[in-house]
């Protein structure tokens, strides 16, 4: 957490891929946020690199728009006139040789463009060591006078081949403490908030391991299709779009030992000591540990929702999974035997992302024949979205002469009402002016993690013919309860148990 206005550097924020998506919805707004907060050094500018031939008025006023549908309660007329102060624009096509080579000549003219330089890489994945190299080539890269650094968005490869061979090529021209990689959902302050309740809080770590927890669920639900992004999708889905990177993120958050500090280095070696226990799966239990799902027609909310067929740019035999679940084990001391079941869709009856503990029964049914009812688990639940929120379930007893038992719960609120949502990507665009990786992917975190979905991949691709589906604004195919090892065990949609599935 920033303390200070004046502590970051001032810097250059070059920008490729500017008039795209990302920049619209996340970028240009997250630095609005920024300025409002006053955490931009004045003399920090954004040069923006598009294709679009854009002068200057009509550039800020295409930011003016987007800013204002995103701006934390409305747009600022007088700060956004100081936001667009920074604001520049760089009309040039990202596959041109000398588009660098002029880039290169105009910072060097213009002085008032700060000498630390940061890239971000909001364009097509196939794209980022086109750039690089270009930079490199334009001497854009060199470190003489400021420091420069490189943000890459995910995804980061297509698969662990694809993942080695563009880290080989960003390797060629850069050092690793150039990279961000980035995974958005480390920026979510709910998601270090896994950290901090862990690690700051003596009361759970006795309990934290395999003798006291029964199994863990991370669940990432989203009620959005695909819109207007099958193009991507298609050719992704939804197990290397949502769990090899922000979904086995949170797993290894849960997982991880203590770190020795919160430095950036000591951080990444945790996580990536749990990401390499996760067992392998082998080809041959891949449908025991793996299901996939796609959506059809269904209702959302009242309203009619296509299935995903039905959708823009999906080809009509499309056996792309909108869902996925995963059945994990990690083999340590700590988890051994204790099954991590994630999952993600779209097209789901809500927009919910939770991660939940269920501990295991006391290890004597005292209380057995005393109730109707059979005892239930404590449950440790932490939303990340739309709630941030904490609770815990217990087990007490109800009033009156009979001995009965009922389930309580400890719940709070992460935010208050006057607490601002502070966006992901505005703590991600200002710890690369800082200068801190602590939030960014460290290669060997990224290789790890497609090590994990890599055998489900390989066999799904092979198994075309055929792929289960759910109504859209459902919880996703009954089927997929098949991945839980035991009787007792159902995913856990949301924060109130009534959310807890049958079998
Ligand atoms: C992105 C995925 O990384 O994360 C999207 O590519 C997904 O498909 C999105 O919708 C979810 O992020 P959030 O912050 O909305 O939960």
């Amino acid at each position: 957490m920033k303390e200070c206005v004046t502590k970051s550097p001032a810097c250059t924020y070059v920008i490729f891929g500017a008039t795209g998506n990302l920049s619209r919805v996340k970028l240009m707004p997250a630095l609005y946020h920024l300025e409002q907060a006053q955490r931009l050094h004045p003399a920090t500018r954004i040069l923006a690199v598009g294709r679009r031939k854009w002068d200057q008025p009509q550039w800020v006023e295409e930011v003016r728009q987007w800013v204002a549908e995103k701006a934390r309660g409305g747009l600022d007329e007088g700060l956004f006139q100081r936001f667009a102060a920074r604001l520049h624009y760089f009309e040039g096509d990202i596959t041109e040789p000398t588009m660098y080579q002029r880039m290169a000549s105009h910072l060097h003219e213009h002085p008032d463009l700060p000498a630390n330089i940061a890239f971000y890489l909001a364009i097509r994945p196939a794209e980022f060591g086109v750039v690089t190299d270009q930079l490199h080539a334009a001497q854009l890269l060199d470190e003489e006078q400021g420091w420069r650094r490189v943000v890459v968005e995910k995804p980061f490869g297509y698969d662990l081949e694809s993942a080695q061979v563009l880290q080989h090529r960003l390797a060629r021209t850069l050092r690793e403490e150039q990279i961000y990689r980035i995974d958005h959902y480390l920026g979510k302050g709910t998601v270090q908030n896994v950290l901090v309740f862990r690690f700051a809080n003596l009361l759970m770590e006795p309990l934290w391991n395999r003798n006291y927890i029964d199994h863990v669920q991370i669940t990432h639900a989203e009620s959005l299709g695909v819109g207007s992004r099958a193009a991507f999708y298609d050719g992704a889905g939804a197990l290397r779009d949502m769990i090899q990177s922000h979904l086995l993120q949170l797993l290894a958050l849960v997982a991880m030992e203590p770190p020795v500090s919160m430095e950036a280095e000591a951080l990444r070696d945790e996580k990536v000591k749990v990401l390499k226990s996760v067992r392998p799966i082998p080809q041959s239990a891949v449908h025991a540990h793996a299901f996939r799902a796609q959506y059809r027609a269904g209702r959302i909310a009242g309203e009619e929702a296509v299935g995903y067929l039905q959708e823009e740019n999906v080809p009509s035999d499309s056996v792309t999974e909108t869902y996925a679940a995963l059945k994990l084990y990690i083999d340590n001391w700590r988890w051994r035997g204790v099954p991590f079941y994630l999952r993600t869709g779209k097209r789901m009856a809500e927009r919910q992302s939770l991660i939940s503990i269920c501990f295991r029964h006391p290890p004597l049914q005292l209380f057995r024949g005393t109730q109707i009812e059979r005892m239930r688990q404590n449950w440790i639940l932490l939303g990340i979205q739309p709630q941030e929120s904490m609770r815990i379930e217990m087990t007490v007893k109800e009033p009156g002469l009979e001995m009965r038992t009922r389930q309580t719960s400890l719940e709070a609120g992460l935010r208050g009402e006057d607490e601002a949502e502070i966006d992901a990507y505005e703590e991600l665009l200002l710890d690369v002016i800082d200068g801190d990786r602590s939030l960014f992917l460290r290669y060997d975190e990224v290789d790890s993690a497609w090590r994990v979905v890599d055998p489900v991949l390989r066999l799904w691709t092979t198994e075309r013919d055929f792929i289960h589906t759910y109504p859209a604004g459902s919880w996703g195919p009954k089927e997929s309860s098949r991945l839980f090892e035991k009787e007792h065990q159902g995913w856990r949609h949301g924060l109130d148990p009534k959310y807890c599935q049958e079998r």
